[in-house]
């Protein structure tokens, strides 16, 4: 069976984009891990709670993450596998 594709989506629409998504999307950018895609995206549904980041196939999401938080989930969740407790947000 072929492995689902690994993921991480920031939303980059309005809401996201006015608490700063862009930032959050250019610092995973800047910290690639091998067979991760790094997305930005349309809207993911939990407005105001931005900005949203969707971590597939894993499905966990984080919510209102701020750039320094970025390395945390690069290193403990896309790397160790480990999601990053303080920073997940429930839909
Ligand atoms: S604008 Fe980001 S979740 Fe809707």
């Amino acid at each position: 069976m072929e492995d689902l594709p690994r993921q991480v989506r920031i939303c980059q629409n309005t809401s996201c984009r006015k608490l700063g998504s862009a930032k959050v999307l250019a610092a995973f950018q800047a910290l690639p891990v091998e067979g991760v895609e790094i997305l930005a995206t349309r809207c993911l549904g939990q407005c105001g709670n931005g900005p949203m980041v969707l971590v597939l196939p894993d499905a966990i999401w984080y919510g209102g993450v701020h750039p320094d938080e970025v390395p945390a989930v690069v290193t403990k969740h896309l790397q160790g596998g480990t999601p990053v407790k303080g920073m997940l947000y429930s839909t």
